[in-house]
């Protein structure tokens, strides 16, 4: 572990190189430790991610996983949106559990807020997509950067000001476009809580804010949210998010320099999951697919939806890699494999677009819990040996359970 932390350097980010749910959490957690300062830089309340606090499993959609390490300023960037009533029950929940948040958070002003109108008009624009819908998580992501983007968005900064004025313009927009009454009432009642509670959290240039640390030599982690594959410039448009998924977006979302970034963890299951609509080349609707759903416990935790699995697609890793510069990658949950006699893995696609795939042999013996790459049953360091040479890009953590404890670290 010492020799991976001095390779990470002085700025990580984590990002998900798949569709999600790649169990960023874990790998933000463990490393979390190690860091001064652990920053989320865009996406709202669609991210999930289960963290253990006092024993008991929690759900976290907007903080960042690595939150729950005491004393550590937690940064949430100005790329997000953020539904401030998830906010405060996420600082509550916390809170009960004994982890106190409230004097090390600091939000920036420029991120936006994201109204309850935001979700009904997700649902709304889902309902008129009809079949072609996205399947968006609904906690209105798209409508919350469609105001970003056509510059009449709320944001952070302005949660001290009166909001009514602009907020009952805005509600005749609302009910024009989408035939949806908007509450202001109820929606300035939730402003002034929140306000109440988060106005000492707002920063209002974040840029400045994070130069101070950095000066002071301050070590940066950055958790990334959502995936390079729902990036809404090169993910699979338009079963994408609005937001940008990227190394490169995480440090726009945040105000950071480019070249301050020393290392990026790609994180990628060793199999494959997605929600929501959109091509998924290497799925699997099959007994085996039904079986990494089971062993992997993949139902959405954000919105409970099964998810659907499949195998391994290397071209994607290969693009995630080049478009995040991943210097290693965390290969989690290989042990959900452990029951396969055979292991698909996508390595190209045909003229006819269908995939070619590869067919490793499986170890079929439990590698739950093991903590050294040497323990590993020989064709599962196969495994991950193959797909280290097609990346080209060492994998250097390696996830064998769900418990903190149970990585490889190479
Ligand atoms: P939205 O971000 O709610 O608009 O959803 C757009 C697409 O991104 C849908 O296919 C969602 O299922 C997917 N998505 C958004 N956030 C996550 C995530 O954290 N994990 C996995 N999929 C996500």
């Amino acid at each position: 572990m010492k020799k991976f932390l001095a390779d990470l350097g002085p700025c990580t980010a984590i990002i998900g190189a798949q569709w999600g749910d790649e169990g960023k959490g874990k790998v933000t957690d463990i490393l979390g430790e190690h860091f001064d300062v652990i920053a989320r830089a865009c996406g709202g309340a669609n991210a999930g991610h289960t963290i253990v606090v006092g024993g008991k499993k929690h759900v976290f959609h907007l903080l960042p996983a690595g939150c729950l390490h005491e004393g550590k300023p937690v940064v949430l960037g100005s790329g997000m949106v953020i539904h401030l009533p998830t906010l405060l029950e996420e600082i509550e929940t916390l809170k009960k559990a004994g982890v106190h948040l409230l004097d090390r958070l600091f939000i920036s002003g420029s991120a936006h807020i994201l109204f309850e109108f935001h979700k009904k008009i997700d649902a709304v624009m889902e309902e008129r997509r009809g079949a072609e819908g996205i399947g968006t998580t609904k906690r209105g992501i798209g409508p919350a950067y469609m105001d970003k983007a056509a510059r009449s968005g709320i944001r952070m900064e302005q949660l001290t000001g009166d909001l009514r004025k602009v907020l009952t313009e805005k509600a005749k927009d609302v009910k024009i476009m989408y035939g949806i009454d908007v509450d202001i009432d109820a929606e300035l009642a939730a402003l002034k809580t929140a306000e109440h509670v988060l106005k000492h959290a707002i920063i209002s240039l974040l840029p400045d804010f994070l130069r101070e640390f950095i000066e002071k030599k301050k070590t940066i982690l950055i958790e990334g949210a959502q995936a390079v594959l729902l990036d809404l410039d090169h993910g699979s448009y338009p079963y994408v998010t609005s937001s940008q998924t990227t190394a490169a977006g995480a440090l726009q979302g945040l105000g950071l320099p480019p070249k301050i970034l020393s290392s990026c963890i790609g994180v990628a299951k060793a199999y494959c999951t997605r929600v929501g609509s959109g091509n998924f080349l290497t799925e699997d609707t099959g007994e085996a697919g039904e079986r990494l759903r089971e062993r992997g416990g993949e139902y959405g935790s954000t919105t409970g939806r099964p998810r659907r699995t499949g195998w391994l697609h290397l071209p994607h890793l290969q693009y995630g890699a080049f478009i995040n510069g991943f210097s290693a990658i965390n290969l989690t949950k290989l042990d959900v494999l452990d029951t396969e006699k055979e292991i698909p893995v996508g390595v190209g696609v045909d003229t006819n677009g269908k995939v070619i795939y590869e067919k490793l042999a499986g170890w079929q013996t439990s590698t739950r819990s093991i903590t050294e790459f040497g323990k590993l049953p020989k064709a599962a360091q196969d495994y991950v040996l193959f797909i280290e040479k097609k990346i080209g890009v060492p994998v250097r953590l390696i996830g064998t359970g769900q418990g903190r404890e149970e990585i490889i670290v190479r």
